[in-house]
Parts: structure tokens; C-alpha cells; sequence
């Protein structure tokens, strides 16, 4: 059996973070330039069923059947088999290493399921689609956090700019003009469990205020959708930055997010917000293509960690 490969890219929620968990639109884009891959190889000396993997950036190294149930590279390697309805597969090794940092909002999670589950089911003969591709690994997002939107597994499997509501079919945007972003990390680590968790807790004790949040937060969505499909690219920088600010009032952002935030409006950004689940984690930057390497550098200067210049574009 010929070893296979499988890679998949990091996400950044451009607008409607958080809002999109109860219901409302959000928008997302793939991050080509970091990207997880997973690597499947058979064992011919090994007894039929041994999976062993490998995972050095997570510190993993163990045959499948030592990892706890729960482990999420467990899950995504049962999940692909019980889909296949395979119960002894050859054996296999699995090596899986990723550039996308760890708990900074960039997807690292997904995109390693989404690796993982389409490498071992190419090897085994078999490749998922990407609607089964995207819904195991939405399976595996629920351990990071109970209740996912499922917006970092669609973006991630799909690869596209998306429109995205939870539980509707995915809807793939038009970028009229491309556009550049600079994406930031304060070095804050960020659990998504956590910032989703605290504002479940603030919105069940103050709903009709968390409510009018999520709806300004899906109109600014809606709004955006219209601008980057008719190209009206400065005009993002204001409703990021409108965003920023009802993520601000969700109680989501940071000083340190603030600050790069600032940081980015005063070297020439068009406007700027925090991106995932907050408190930690990265803030993107819409930028110029003259504007973006003063932007990153002065994200630099202002204490983030890594500064990625991307672009959000239709897909080749
Ligand atoms: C995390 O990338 C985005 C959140 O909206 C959570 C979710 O949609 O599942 C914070």
C-alpha cells in the first residue's frame, strides 16, 4: 500500500466570531501559509490492527490503543475507521506535524482532524468526501469545546472563503477583489473551551443584552458579505473595527489584543479585530499591499509574537 499524505491549512475568522455559535452568520477564510499534515505509511512487520503515532508537536508518540478515548487524534483516527467500517485495519503508522500554532485561534485542532482523517482514509482505498470529511472532524471539534459552531471544520475541509450560518448548508463566497490581511499573535495562549464558556455563563445571566450583541455581530457579517462580493475592499476596515468593539462588549478581548488592535490602526491598517475565540490568541489586520509590511512590523514592535501577511482570494 503506497504511503499517502494529506495536508490542511489554518483558518481566521474575518467577521461574527462567538454570534455564530447561536446562529448567526459569520465569515472565515482559509490560511494557506500554516498548514497541519498527517502522513500514513504501512508496517509491514506489524500485526494487523497496531497503529502507531506520531505527533511531535503534541507530544504524542503511542499506538492507538494507549491513547485515552477522548485524545482527539484517537478520535479522528476511530472516527475515519468506524466511518469505513473497517474494525482490522493493516498496520500503519501515523505521523502528523503541524506550523499552525497551538491554541491561538488559527484552527491548529481542525486542521490536524482534517489531515488526519483524509490521509488514513485515501490510504486505506477509500477517501471520504468533504461534506464526511468536515463532519468528523465537527465530531472532534465538540472536545475542544461542547458546542462548536462547526465554522473552523467547514473553512478548513472546504478550503474557501465561506459564508457560514451553523447548521445550514456552507456557503462559498465570491471575493470580488482579493484583499490583504495581517494576522498577529499576542502569545497568549487562548482555550476556545474557556472563552465559550464564559460567554454561555454571561449570556444566561444577561440575554437580551448578549442577544442585541450576537445581532449586531451578524448584521456587521452580512454587511461584509456584500462588500467582498462587490469588492468594496476599504470599506471592511470600518465594520472590522465595529466588530472588535461588540467583541469588546462580549467581554472576549484583551489589553494585550487592544493594543495590537491600536497598534495596527496607527501604522495605516483600514481597520482591525481580534480573531477566534479571544482572550488571548491573534488579531487580524486589513492592510494595503504598500501598507502591509509597515502593519506587521509594527504588530512586531508592539510585542506580537508572529506576524503572517496573507491574502483572502476566490480559490484557484
Ligand atoms: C472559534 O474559532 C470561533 C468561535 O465562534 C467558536 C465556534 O464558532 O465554534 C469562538
Amino acid at each position: 500500500m503506497p504511503a499517502t499524505t494529506s495536508t490542511a491549512p489554518g483558518k481566521i475568522i474575518l467577521f461574527g466570531e462567538h454570534a455564530v455559535v447561536y446562529g448567526r452568520p459569520a465569515i472565515a477564510a482559509p490560511v494557506k501559509e500554516v498548514r497541519a499534515r498527517a502522513v500514513v505509511k504501512a508496517n509491514p512487520r506489524g500485526p494487523a490492527g497496531e497503529i502507531r503515532i506520531q505527533a511531535p508537536d503534541l507530544g504524542v508518540e503511542a499506538e492507538l490503543g494507549q491513547l485515552l478515548a477522548g485524545d482527539p487524534l484517537a478520535r479522528a483516527v476511530r472516527g475515519t475507521l468506524a466511518a469505513l467500517r473497517l474494525s482490522s485495519p493493516p498496520a500503519m503508522n501515523l505521523r502528523v506535524t503541524s506550523t499552525i500554532p497551538i491554541a491561538a485561534g488559527l484552527g491548529s485542532g481542525a486542521a490536524v482532524s482534517v489531515a488526519v482523517i483524509r490521509a488514513l482514509s485515501a490510504f486505506l482505498g477509500r477517501p471520504l468526501r468533504d461534506e464526511q470529511v468536515s463532519s468528523l472532524a465537527y465530531e472532534i471539534e465538540k472536545i475542544h469545546h461542547g458546542s462548536p459552531s462547526g465554522i473552523d471544520n467547514t473553512t478548513i475541509t472546504f478550503e474557501k472563503p465561506i459564508f457560514f450560518v451553523k447548521s445550514k448548508p456552507v456557503q462559498i463566497m465570491q471575493v470580488s477583489l482579493p484583499f490583504s490581511i495581517v494576522i498577529a499573535d499576542t502569545g497568549i495562549a487562548s482555550s476556545t473551551a474557556a472563552s465559550v464558556g464564559q460567554v454561555r455563563r454571561a449570556w444566561g445571566a444577561h440575554k437580551d443584552h448578549y442577544e442585541a450583541l450576537f445581532d449586531s455581530a451578524g448584521a456587521v457579517a452580512e454587511a461584509a458579505r456584500q462588500c467582498i462580493e462587490h469588492g468594496l475592499v476599504e470599506s471592511l476596515g470600518p465594520l472590522m473595527d465595529a466588530n472588535h468593539g461588540i467583541l469588546s462588549k462580549m467581554g472576549v478581548s484583551s489589553p494585550e489584543l487592544d493594543h495590537l488592535v491600536k497598534a495596527a490602526r496607527a501604522a495605516g491598517a483600514w481597520g482591525a479585530k481580534l480573531s477566534g475565540s479571544g482572550q488571548g490568541g491573534n488579531m487580524i489586520a486589513l492592510v494595503s499591499t504598500k501598507t502591509g509590511p509597515q502593519v506587521a512590523e509594527a504588530l512586531l514592535e508592539a510585542g506580537a509574537v508572529r506576524a503572517i501577511l496573507t491574502q483572502v482570494a476566490n480559490p484557484r
